[in-house]
């Protein structure tokens, strides 16, 4: 199966078919936001899952009971996603909690208008695409990535699901305002103490949480608990749409697989292509 089997081409970027049809990216481009609503904006393979377990326990003071009985995609739901209208978010108390993977510039009128909190995670692109032509090998809805090479090759032209890595981060950075986004790496999440994150994440939606419920969260979240969450681990999910018998989708939660796939000088390809795309941004990547 090919991109045109699989995808729509939506603004530019590659979505898969089977999770986003024209109505649900209407649905999307029509909702209103509320200045509470705290979205977790990412790439895909950032880190996404792993926020949608800290985010609820956040809000919540560290009570498991959402993380325990509502898959992720239920609790911290994908605004662009088909199950998204089906979900009733309108009606959902405030602070809600939401997920999307579109880039800045295709955000919703409402968006720029009210503010919402934002928590844009982002990852090493070099174990984003790592991560990625791991899952992509299991997800009948997207299309196998082929020889390593090739599927390199489409990574770094933007040729996979929600496009360039490299547009995707700059869009954020780059974002008009950036007082309502809390920019945050999945290396600074794994290599500091989670704790640390935890308390950064609180003190951004303002929310007071004592040390010992920070750890509760941390601890709750470490990649060997998620692992055996069912809520969280896409076990859920029927076979035939994501074959973890495979590979799992928490699949090896480091940092630096990069090294066990790209050869050398893939890395340095990688690389180059880096500098050149990202040679305008300021920002100081937590993997540099
Ligand atoms: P790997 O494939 O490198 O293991 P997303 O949720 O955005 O699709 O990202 C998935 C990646 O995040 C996977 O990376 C997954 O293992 C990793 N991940 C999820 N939860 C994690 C956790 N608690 N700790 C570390 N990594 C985690």
């Amino acid at each position: 199966m090919t991109e045109a089997d699989l995808y729509i081409l939506y603004k530019g970027v590659y979505v898969p078919k089977a999770v986003h049809t024209p109505e649900s990216l209407k649905y999307y481009e029509e909702f209103t936001f509320r200045p509470d609503d705290v979205i977790i904006v990412t790439y895909p393979k950032s880190g996404t899952t792993w926020m949608q377990e800290i985010l609820p326990l956040t809000i919540s003071g560290g009570d498991p009971s959402s993380v325990e009985t509502l898959p992720n995609w239920d609790r911290v739901p994908w605004l662009e996603e088909t199950r998204a209208s089906n979900l009733n978010l309108e009606e959902r108390p405030s602070p809600r909690m939401l997920t999307t993977h579109l880039h800045y510039s295709m955000m919703p009128p409402s968006f720029f208008q009210v503010k919402p909190k934002v928590i844009y995670v982002m990852r090493n692109p070099k174990d984003v695409f790592t991560s990625s032509y791991h899952y992509y090998n299991i997800t009948s809805f997207l299309v196998k990535p082929g020889p390593k090479s090739e599927f390199l090759q489409k990574f770094l032209d933007g040729k996979v699901i929600f496009g360039s890595w490299f547009d995707h981060v700059k869009g954020w950075l780059n974002a008009e305002e950036k007082q309502h986004i809390m920019y945050i790496s999945y290396e600074e999440m794994i290599k500091q103490d989670l704790n640390d994150s935890v308390s950064r994440i609180a003190r951004f939606l303002g929310i007071n949480l004592n040390p010992e419920v920070i750890k509760k969260i941390a601890d709750k979240c470490l990649f060997e608990n998620m692992k055996n969450n069912p809520m969280s681990n896409y076990s859920v999910v029927p076979q035939e749409f994501m074959d973890q018998t495979k590979c799992q989708f928490l699949r090896k939660g480091v940092v630096g697989d990069w090294k066990n796939l790209l050869t050398p000088e893939e890395a340095k390809h990688f690389d180059a292509v880096f500098k050149e795309k990202m040679k305008d941004v300021k920002y100081k990547f937590a993997w540099d």
